[in-house]
């Protein structure tokens, strides 16, 4: 893949105008392949002008667009029957017959993409296909991990790409559930295409595109395949340069990204009053670091549950929340957000333990016990944001009551308040231990280092409440690894960094093909995570 790389979304236009024209003027009975969406706009307009400027000639020039919603009658200003004709057609000299688009009226749509990709072989294939980009990554409407060899196709439209394209409509509920495509069988089989990205919307698709492998879930990553394709994208597309914000209990770190690599970090306290002003602290921060590295896009990792962008979480002021609208009331950029325990494991995933593999769990051990779950290279949210590992539940009758309102969850028994709970249960069992000793000497409390000094020293009471522990955290793991079958569960907290106490003792009793893994990041892989999103 030939990467040209353009100052801004105006130079981007004319390069690939330059591209399409150089095509028509070596070949002017070329069929070219179309393609809609905001990024083309500019390309159309330049051809226009050149068309206007007799320096391209468009008479035997054939046409086949990427693709159409469907149903939607040709006349809707959201088709993209109208798109064309506004964009390109009825501005330059084409011949309406050699210009085709699937068709969103017809009444038998299967029958429609047979006729469509048959019309493409009878005019001997496509010489130059444009291709914009989705913000997952799709090309055309060929959506993640859907059948993707595929000719011209009938295909349901994924939740993202339909928020997405809700800016074009009055309201989301107006665009279309579903799309005629031409598939990726038939986009591969152009002699060559041109790949447009631009915005910072797009920098995750286009850094997954050329730093990344093939990968099904981001379906433009299909194009390395293909031995003629060049990616023209605007800086605001490339530039790796983001923010990510891990917000916390008791601080929010801040972390500068650029090319995937870190190059900067602050922190200030949490907040824990009023949302309004606990955003404000935010922002002042973000513009704090704008100062010094432009980044494009925001990601921000938050505790508690979110539902529909609205969050809720026991410990910070956030009460149905929409936290990315509340930043974006001050900050022009792209903010996303998402748990702060999917955002660690997605900073893992991506730069710690699990960069080359699929499938992680990655387990915080601490307070609770939190985590995040990636599956295929993404992180699993399920319909309702879930993924709240701690509170499976390991002991359903007569298990330990959680404050969530269930009994018997994980947290109650691997989280590292439960450890130390049952150290000074053990060790007030036990006045004549090490740990009893250490106990006093504490102030009557230990902690998790305390339990793991006298580990090392060889205390049988401390030992015997450790090994109790280790057979709670891998029933939980267990479960997991069941469900899931990762390449890798990656345990993350204070308790896993003393030493390879932990993690011995884990890989021992779990006896599986499973990698266990400490976190590499640990306490930076929020933040990390949470500039990929
Ligand atoms: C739609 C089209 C795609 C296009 C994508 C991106 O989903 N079906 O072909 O690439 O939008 O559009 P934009 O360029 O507006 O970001």
């Amino acid at each position: 893949m030939r990467l040209i790389l353009c100052e801004n979304y105006e130079e981007l236009s004319e390069q690939a105008a330059k591209l399409v024209a150089s095509q028509i003027i070596l070949k002017p009975d070329s069929v070219l392949g179309l393609a809609t969406g905001q990024t083309p706009v500019g390309i159309y307009q330049n051809l226009v002008k050149m068309n206007k400027a007799g320096e391209i000639d468009f008479s035997n020039i054939v046409t086949f667009n990427l693709d159409e919603y469907y149903p939607i009658q040709n006349n809707n200003d959201q088709s993209y029957h109208y798109f064309m004709q506004e964009n390109l057609f009825k501005k330059v000299n084409i011949n309406p017959k050699n210009t085709h688009i699937p068709d969103g009226e017809a009444a038998d749509p299967e029958e429609e993409c047979i006729k469509y990709e048959e019309e493409i072989k009878k005019y001997g294939g496509i010489d130059l296909q444009i291709l914009g980009i989705g913000q997952n990554g799709h090309i055309g409407f060929n959506e993640p991990d859907v059948s993707l060899y595929t000719e011209t196709h009938l295909t349901d439209l994924t939740r993202s790409t339909i928020e997405a394209n809700a800016r074009f409509f009055n309201d989301e509920n107006e665009v279309p559930k579903q799309a005629l495509t031409m598939g990726i069988a038939t986009i591969l089989k152009s002699k060559k295409i041109i790949l447009l990205a631009s915005g910072a919307n797009k920098s995750r698709v286009v850094s997954e595109l050329l730093n990344g492998d093939i990968n099904t879930s981001i379906p433009a990553t299909m194009l390395k395949v293909h031995p003629d394709v060049v990616l023209i994208c605007d800086k605001d597309a490339y530039s790796g340069i983001r923010l990510g914000i891990d917000i916390g209990g008791t601080s929010v770190k801040f972390a500068v990204l650029e090319d995937n690599k870190l190059i900067y970090k602050s922190s200030i306290p949490t907040n824990k009053e009023s949302m309004d002003i606990f955003v404000k602290e935010i922002v002042v921060e973000c513009y704090k670091i704008k100062n010094n590295y432009s980044y494009k896009a925001i990601g921000v990792g938050t505790p508690g549950r979110i539902s529909d962008g609205l969050v809720t979480a026991a410990n910070l002021p956030f009460k149905n929340t929409h936290l990315a609208k509340e930043l974006k009331k001050y900050i022009d950029l792209p903010v996303n957000v998402d748990n702060d325990a999917n955002c660690a494991a997605l900073g893992e995933f991506e730069f710690g333990v699990g960069k080359d593999m699929d499938n992680i769990i990655m387990v915080t051990l601490g307070t609770g016990v939190g985590g995040g779950i990636i599956i295929d290279g993404r992180i699993c949210h399920g319909r309702y944001s879930m993924g709240e590992i701690g509170h499976i539940i390991v002991q359903s009758k007569g298990g330990l009551p959680c404050p969530c309102g269930q009994t018997g969850c994980w947290e109650q028994y691997a989280s590292v308040t439960a450890l130390i709970r049952e150290g000074e249960k053990a060790c007030l069992e036990n006045k004549d231990s090490l740990l009893y000793d250490l106990y006093l000497k504490n102030n009557n409390k230990l902690d998790g280092k305390l339990i793991f000094d006298a580990l090392e020293q060889n205390c049988e009471t401390a030992q015997k409440v450790f090994d109790e522990y280790i057979e709670w955290l891998v029933i939980g793991l267990k479960n997991l690894i069941n469900i899931f079958g990762p390449d890798a569960i990656i345990l993350a907290g204070g308790i896993t960094q003393r030493g390879s106490i932990l993690i011995d003792a884990v890989r021992n009793a779990l006896d599986t093909p499973v990698k266990i893994e400490i976190s590499k990041l640990q306490n930076d892989a929020g933040a990390l995570g949470a500039a990929m999103l």
